[in-house]
């Protein structure tokens, strides 16, 4: 017993970048969904932990709760309102019950790659929308990359057509859902550590995600394969608990808002070279990707933009001139 149990706590540490708390200190505990390793948001968060732990040692300390292991997205929200948790990092689509601004982020083929995401919110306008919801209990202090979002299913996608008739999951964001029926597929908002099982046993037929959650998560073993599309973002917010936050002693906060500046940038830069890794590694494992024509693709960007006008005012045309004055 007295080996597995130190086996057990063994991987807990190489698996979550699990800190051993002092007494005193002031524990973050930072849960999120996905992988730990090789994946944009698991090395931000190992990151962010690490120069806690080394540099704000006595004083802070954070734990890391990757891939669902403490509360899955459908809790984490709740758990950080309750103050179980300190801090986590959604991706933008999962904050619907606070703002409907952050909907741009969801529609279809707003972004043409990163770099537009990155400077689209690097504006003063965008940067006021971290603090937009703490009447709500949440703010949030920085934007976490991931990347653009292909589909995948159970049979190969080429033209819009493939789509319709399958049962999709989505994040639980209404724009996504607007945007599976515009394809004439049908929609089911889920948990991300449901997908995996929903997929392998036909619950649903199909998914989109990022190269490094489909490589992550494993879809790709329960797929016929994945099309290039990028056809959305997935991007998200470090998010803690607004009144934790403020009432943190004016030092604290500051340094650990100078760690988060400096690993945000640093992992932002990496995340075009983890989301290519992650589309090598799903092929050298022997997933399928299909590539579409210049043709094939409008026709997806044809049967999906529509989505826009129906959110329009949600989300502000404003900011829609903005996002595409970036891209041009
Ligand atoms: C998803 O639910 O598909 C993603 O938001 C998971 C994640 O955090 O990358």
């Amino acid at each position: 017993l007295a080996t597995f149990a130190a086996a057990a706590a063994l991987t807990l540490a190489a698996g979550s970048a699990f800190a051993q708390c002092d007494p005193g200190e002031t524990v973050i505990k930072f849960s999120h969904v996905t992988n730990a390793d090789k994946h944009p948001k698991g090395l931000a968060a190992a990151l962010f932990a690490q120069r806690v732990n080394e540099e704000m040692n006595g004083k802070v300390c954070v734990e890391v709760f990757p891939n669902s292991s403490l509360y899955g997205d459908d809790k984490e929200m709740e758990a950080l309102l309750l103050g179980d948790v300190q801090m986590i990092a959604p991706s933008l689509s999962k904050f619907e019950q606070f703002t409907k601004k952050f909907r741009i982020f969801d529609l279809p083929f707003m972004f043409k790659n990163m770099e537009a995401v990155d400077e689209f919110q690097g504006t003063d306008e965008i940067q006021e929308l971290k603090s937009s919801m703490v009447k709500r209990g949440v703010m949030g202090l920085r934007f976490w990359h991931n990347g653009l979002k292909q589909f995948s299913a159970n049979k190969p996608l080429l033209e819009p057509e493939d789509a319709k008739g399958l049962k999709f999951r989505v994040q639980s964001s209404d724009v996504l859902v607007a945007q599976m029926s515009a394809l004439g597929a049908s929609p089911q908002k889920m948990a991300f550590s449901e997908v995996y099982g929903a997929l392998q046993t036909g619950v649903v037929d199909g998914q989109e995600n990022t190269w490094s959650n489909i490589y992550g998560q494993k879809f790709f073993e329960v797929q016929d394969g994945s099309t290039e599309t990028n056809h959305g973002l997935l991007d998200y917010l470090v998010a803690v608990n607004a009144q934790w936050w403020m009432g943190l002693p004016e030092d604290v906060r500051t340094q650990i808002s100078q760690i988060l500046d400096e690993v945000t940038d640093e992992r932002n830069a990496e995340v075009n070279a983890v989301d290519m890794a992650a589309r090598q590694a799903i092929l050298d494992a022997g997933g399928v990707i299909r590539e579409l024509t210049p043709e094939q693709r409008k026709d997806w960007v044809v049967a999906m933009k529509p989505v826009w006008e129906q959110f329009e005012k949600d989300v502000s045309p404003e900011f829609i001139a903005l996002a595409q004055s970036i891209n041009d």
